[in-house]
């Protein structure tokens, strides 16, 4: 069970049902909660938002005193974000980056690119040639390290150490570095290194994969004696799903990446959080229209489904969750009730992977609650409300 902000019950409870399902912000603890964040970094340490998280304009609008820029991961992003928070710095990365989508970054003057292959470089320094020859385009390749044993362990998702289509493998890393620094393309300029290695790791385990990237860098930069000015260590802090009472270690963070700056004072280093930044301001509000008793289980069947909520379904993992009682029943025939402690709930589409993993702890009838999807998107059917 998770209890919504004050603001999000009133509204949840305010909407007409053809609202919902809906997803609901609230900006103010947004604002507060993204202060706190800043508050907690050392000076040295860029904080950039990670757009895929929750690209909804309020949230990008709502977060722009409190960073130093967006990390943008597609050419839809790219035009989104640039639209909607003009003049802001972006860092383009993601595997894949099409031509096309090369030149709009380009023509956008984005600031980064975080260069995940060898092909990706000799196809931004010619696109860069023919679209901004005068320019000097700020590269970061992107690093796949490997990283000491059970240091990703903690992770939900990881990306770095092992086989991915992310990024260069180590082994590629003097090749990346000789042709960004030999002349072979004087437009490009080796700004650093960007390392994205895992999502969902604690402040420790965060803090020992920033100081693994650190080290790394600082000693490639040292055998092909060029500066190195920035490293980027990623996002990846851990929302926790099953215990949404506890909150991502932002101040312990902020004190070891204070050592680490200390320790490394002509570096700046950089972080792109996405979901540990937004998650906590942000529900999916839905009506339960019937429970159902099945074979011994309950079901609650609401408005939408896991289509508006991919990530339970499709990580298999329980979703933060409240119910708000409605007492109102407007027909003549008996209130669909559950009866058991807990129910499962299910979309409204024909397939099992309408329902969030659960079961979810439930009483009676009204309507349900959740963290939204880290990546909802624009989803049509559904409607967007904010509190501000
Ligand atoms: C390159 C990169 N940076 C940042 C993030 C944000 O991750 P999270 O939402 O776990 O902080 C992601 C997510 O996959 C990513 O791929």
């Amino acid at each position: 069970m998770t209890t919504p902000t004050a603001a999000v019950r009133a509204r949840a409870l305010a909407l007409a049902p053809d609202e919902l399902p809906a997803y609901l912000y609230d900006l103010p603890a947004l604002r507060a909660h993204a202060a706190a964040v800043r508050a907690a970094l050392p000076e040295r340490v860029e904080l950039y938002y990670a757009a895929k998280a929750n690209p909804e304009p309020e949230i990008l609008v709502a977060l722009r005193p409190y960073v130093d820029g967006y990390e943008v991961s597609s050419g839809g992003e790219l035009a989104h974000v640039g639209e909607t928070v003009p003049g802001r710095p972006l860092a383009f990365g993601g595997p894949g980056k099409t031509p096309a989508e090369i030149v709009a970054a380009l023509d956008l003057g984005v600031e980064r690119f975080h260069v995940e292959s060898e092909h990706e470089l000799h196809l931004l320094a010619h696109l860069a040639a023919l679209r901004a020859p005068d320019a000097r385009i700020s590269v970061l390749p992107r690093f796949n390290l490997p990283l000491s044993a059970g240091t990703l362990e903690g992770s939900s998702l990881a990306m770095g150490g092992r086989p991915t289509p992310f990024g260069f493998d180590p082994d590629q890393a003097d090749t990346a570095v000789r042709l960004l620094t030999d002349g072979t393309y004087p437009n490009l300029e080796l700004l650093g290194v960007h390392a994205h290695l895992a999502s969902g790791l604690d402040a420790p385990e965060q803090l020992a994969v920033a100081d693994s990237v650190v080290t790394w860098a600082l000693a490639l930069a040292g055998r092909h004696r060029v500066p190195l000015p920035e490293v980027n260590i990623g996002g990846g802090m851990n929302v926790d799903y099953a215990r949404p009472g506890s909150r991502y270690d932002w101040a312990a963070y902020g004190k070891g990446l204070g050592v680490l700056t200390d320790a490394h004072p002509g570096l700046r280093l950089r972080i792109e959080p996405g979901r540990a930044l937004t998650a906590y301001c942000g529900w999916y509000a839905t009506e339960v229209l019937d429970v159902k008793h099945s074979r011994g289980e309950e079901f609650a069947v609401v408005r939408g489904g896991t289509h508006h909520l991919r990530t339970p379904a499709a990580k298999s993992h329980d979703q933060p969750c409240a119910v708000l009682p409605v007492d109102a029943w407007p027909h003549p025939w008996p209130r669909p009730v559950a009866r058991q402690d807990t129910v499962t709930l299910a979309g409204q589409l024909c397939t099992p992977r309408t329902c969030c993993p659960g079961p979810f702890p439930h009483r009676g009838s009204g309507r349900a609650t959740g963290w939204p999807s880290p990546w909802p998107g624009r989803t049509p059917g559904t409607s967007r409300t904010t509190t501000s």
